[in-house]
């Protein structure tokens, strides 16, 4: 019997705030590339059951699909769909706050290349290519996540970029002048690997680094924040404050270790 409380209040939002946040494996997608063609089937049912949106965020000149109360899985059991928890189908207020410094700021992206680790919907890379980014890599670990990114590029009238679903947290670094990565301190493991990580990109190359994050409680307490220096905060609009129950605000931070 389906339940009346959808994955607003039984999934995955509730978990992230709590820090208890499931990751799907990946595997058999391995890299998609530039250009790269959505399975028919797979296009057609993440277009079924996403809204194409641009309210209720920070940045209304990006088009997203995503998991809207007008969708089915919004109500329906979250352990009927039948892929990993979509994160990707959320626009999380620590993306929003990065997309829209990036959208008001194209310098700090311009002619630069740009990796957005953890792009779940994509939209802080689709904000990285409007501001004029010359390479740009997307990546999550979530391979539905890729595909959601390639179809939100279309829905902006992008050239895709490319899209890569291995962890690259495993993967020594590469050499990139600026790393944003968007809400994904949430989870204190998640968290360890990432400030190591993210260090050694700055350490080794120079990187520059910039995080968006409404600053979620699991991760209050963490090390990493001793590294981050506020470079603008934004009210976050009534939409997203009701999806994030407790948040008000996000801000963007910038990695100096
Ligand atoms: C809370 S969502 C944030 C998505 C997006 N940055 C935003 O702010 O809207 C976190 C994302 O990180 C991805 N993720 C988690 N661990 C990861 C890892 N080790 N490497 C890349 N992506 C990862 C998840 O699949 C998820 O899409």
């Amino acid at each position: 019997m389906a339940s009346s409380i959808g994955w607003k209040c039984t999934g995955f939002l509730k978990a992230v705030t709590s820090g208890s946040f499931f990751l799907s494996t990946w595997g058999q997608f391995p890299r998609r590339g530039m250009g790269s063609v959505l399975d028919p089937a797979m296009r057609a049912y993440l277009e079924e059951n996403t809204e194409v949106t641009s309210s209720g965020s920070l940045t209304p000149e990006i088009r997203l699909r995503l998991l809207t109360p007008r969708c089915k899985f919004w109500w329906e059991r979250a352990d009927l769909w039948p892929h990993g928890d979509p994160y990707w189908a959320i626009y999380w207020p620590g993306g929003q706050a990065l997309s829209r410094y990036l959208l008001d700021n194209p310098d700090v992206v311009k002619g630069k290349s740009v990796l957005d680790l953890g792009s779940g919907c994509g939209a802080t890379a689709i904000a990285a290519q409007m501001s004029g980014a010359l390479r740009i890599l997307a990546n999550d670990i979530d391979p539905v996540a890729g595909m959601a990114i390639t179809l939100n590029c279309e829905l902006n009238h992008l050239s895709p970029f490319p899209i890569l679903t291995k962890n690259m947290l495993n993967l020594k670094q590469d050499q990139w002048d600026l790393v944003v990565v968007g809400d994904m301190l949430y989870d204190e493991a998640l968290a360890d690997s990432l400030h190591g990580w993210l260090r050694k990109c700055v350490r080794t190359f120079g990187t520059q680094v910039l995080i968006g994050d409404p600053g979620r409680s699991p991760c209050s307490g963490h090390s990493i924040w001793r590294e981050l220096h506020k470079v603008v905060e934004y009210s976050l609009p009534e939409a997203t404050r009701q999806q994030n129950s407790g948040l008000t605000t996000s801000a963007v931070w910038d990695f100096q270790p």
